[in-house]
C-alpha cells in the first residue's frame, strides 16, 4: 500500500475525508503524516485523535528555500512517503520538492480549473469572484502539482450549480462539502496509475 503525507494549513475538512475515505476502506493507502505551518491548526488535533504523526515547520524559519526544502524532504523519507496531498495547504511547495516528487503531489482547488486559478485565488476569494460574475456553476478540482501554479494536469473535476440565492459562503459549503467526495475518488485513482 502507498504511502501519504497531506499538507494543511487549517481545519483541515480535505484531510478529515481521506482519513474517513481510508477507515471505510474506499481509500486504499496508509496516511503517514500531516506537515502543516500554522501551529493552531484544526487539521493537527484531527490528527492527534488518529494517531497520525504530525511535523510543524513553516518556510519563514529558514533562511533559504533548500534549506526548509532539505528538511521537508528528510522527513517525507523518513515517512516513506509515496504520495503528497495539498489540502489547504497556504504555502508554496518549492521547486526541489517539486522536483523529488515529480507526478506525485496533488492539490485541491475549489474552482473549476482553469477558471479563478493562480495567485490571489485561495479560498473565499475564488468564490466571491464566482458570485461577482454571476456564473451558473462552478466546483472544485483536483490536479497534478507543477512549478507552474494551480496549472498541472487536472484529473478530477466535480461542479455544483450556483443558485441566484447564493452567498460567497453558502458556495464555498457546497464546494466543499463536493471536494470531500471528489478528493478521495480522485487519489484511489491515482494510485492505480502510478508504478511501483
Ligand atoms: C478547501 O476549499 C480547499 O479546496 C482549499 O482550501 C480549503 C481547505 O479546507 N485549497 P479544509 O482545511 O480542508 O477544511
Amino acid at each position: 500500500m502507498k504511502n501519504i503525507v497531506v499538507f494543511a494549513s487549517g481545519s483541515g475538512s480535505n484531510f478529515q475525508s481521506l482519513i474517513n475515505a481510508v477507515s471505510d476502506g474506499k481509500l486504499t493507502a496508509n496516511i503517514v503524516g500531516l506537515i502543516t505551518n500554522n501551529r493552531s491548526a484544526f487539521a493537527l488535533e484531527r490528527a492527534q485523535k488518529h494517531g497520525i504523526p504530525t511535523f510543524i515547520i513553516s518556510p519563514d524559519q529558514f533562511n533559504s528555500e533548500p534549506d526548509y526544502s532539505k528538511t521537508v524532504l528528510s522527513k517525507l523519507e523518513e515517512w516513506n512517503t509515496d504520495l503528497l496531498i495539498l489540502a489547504g495547504y497556504l504555502k508554496k511547495i518549492p521547486i526541489e520538492i517539486i522536483k523529488s516528487f515529480d507526478n506525485r503531489i496533488l492539490n485541491i482547488h475549489p474552482s473549476l480549473l482553469p477558471k479563478y486559478g493562480g495567485k490571489g485565488f485561495y479560498g473565499s476569494k475564488v468564490h466571491e469572484a464566482v458570485i461577482r460574475n454571476k456564473d451558473s456553476q462552478s466546483g472544485c478540482t483536483v490536479h497534478v502539482v507543477t512549478a507552474e501554479y494551480d496549472e498541472g494536469p487536472v484529473i478530477g473535476q466535480s461542479t455544483v450549480q450556483v443558485a441566484d440565492s447564493d452567498t460567497a459562503a453558502s458556495l464555498a459549503e457546497k464546494v466543499l462539502e463536493r471536494e470531500h467526495i471528489l478528493l478521495p475518488e480522485t487519489i484511489q485513482k491515482y494510485l492505480k496509475t502510478l508504478k511501483n
